[in-house]
């Protein structure tokens, strides 16, 4: 047993080790707590045989609103309190684009929700879709803007301005809208909307806020995601222009998004619980191989002495099925969260 610190309650905190979780297909499905979650979190508060808690950070693909907004969904879901600084979604790590460009075309989300997450992070101009149809109403034939749609969005003057990146912060509410929008702009001359490239090599870069083709929500099967979008357009721009093009993703599997989560879990693990070593284990418990598996895996292999090992654990709730070989072999499959963090905690003692 590793050296455990004195927190707020009677129980005391462990500094040895801590545990990230990927929320969709872990924690929550369409919206709801799955059923082992609740409790899962409770044992990490201290409710369990040796009376420890264990501090944990959310790692999530998702996106679409800010990370407070989040954190109270996940509060509410979770029946816990959940701070945005143990919190980290699919865009958060685009924050440190902010100051790289000065006019950008965020793409994706609910309403004017991205464009507020965007601005929040200090980009300085933010063009929506919906700005760029307000403004020209025959670049979508068949998308109308809805009356709320149409109040919030800003007529602008493309004609004058170049749109330097594309961000995909959430997923599209319509894929052929926001595909020839996101068409247009990177067959655009310099990123100059209404023009055209005589090369199509002069578009803007396009990120996107992660890379899961399916993810794992209400319906009994998984659904199409951001990942889909992205190979969804990079087909389109090599059947339109018979180019390659080339996009870049952030969240997991990136190696960025996990150093991102070192530097997120250390912060929280002294502001909180005032332990101020690197743990010597993470368990990163998640459902996806091709994200979380393979994220956990990688990020480890490149660990130095000194750096935690990173142990990942697969669960049965959401994308991976019973029956399958996952493409990324993780090192223990469990059946639900709650078998994830009981494993854990039995294993460091
Ligand atoms: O859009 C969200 C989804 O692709 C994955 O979310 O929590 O499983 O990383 P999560
Ligand atoms: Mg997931």
């Amino acid at each position: 047993l590793g050296a455990t610190t004195a927190s707020t309650t009677s129980s005391a905190t462990t500094d040895k080790y801590a545990f990230a979780f990927d929320i969709d297909g872990v924690l929550i499905r369409g919206g709801k707590a799955i059923p082992e979650a609740v409790e899962a979190m409770r044992v990490l508060n201290g409710e369990n045989e040796y009376g420890i808690r264990v501090p944990y950070i959310f790692v999530t693909n998702g996106g679409g609103k800010t990370e407070e907004e989040r954190c109270l969904d996940l509060s509410r879901q979770l029946d816990l309190e959940v701070s945005p600084g143990q919190f980290i979604c699919g865009h958060t790590p685009m924050r440190e684009m902010a100051e790289k460009y000065n006019t950008v075309l965020v793409v994706g989300g609910e309403g004017e929700k991205c464009r507020i997450v965007a601005e929040g992070y200090g980009f300085k101009d933010v063009v929506t879709p919906g700005d760029i149809i307000k403004t020209n109403q025959d670049t979508t034939p068949f998308r109308k803007l809805t009356d709320e749609e149409w109040a919030n969005s800003r007529v602008r003057d493309f004609s004058t301005m170049n749109i330097e990146a594309i961000f995909v912060f959430a997923d599209s509410r319509d894929w052929a809208g926001d595909q020839q929008i996101i068409l247009d702009l990177l067959m655009a001359k310099n990123g100059r909307l209404g023009t055209r490239s005589e090369t199509f090599e002069e578009g803007p870069p396009i990120y996107f806020s992660h890379n899961d083709v399916v993810w794992s929500t209400a319906h009994d099967y998984t659904r199409i995601g951001m990942g889909a979008l992205r190979a969804s357009l990079e087909a389109l721009f090599k059947a339109v222009t018979g180019k390659e093009l080339t996009t870049i993703a952030f969240g997991k599997p990136q190696l960025g998004t996990f150093q991102f989560a070192t530097r997120l879990l250390r912060q929280w693990r002294k502001d909180t619980h005032r332990i101020n070593r690197a743990p010597d284990t993470v368990y990163f418990v998640g459902d996806t191989p091709e994200s979380d598996i393979r994220g956990t895996n990688e990020f480890d292999s490149h660990h130095a002495s000194g750096d935690a090992e990173w142990y990942s654990i697969l669960v049965k709730t959401g994308v991976f099925q019973e029956g399958t070989i996952p493409r990324f072999p993780p090192k223990k499959t469990v059946n639900n969260v709650l078998e994830a963090v009981k494993f854990g905690i039995q294993r460091e003692f």
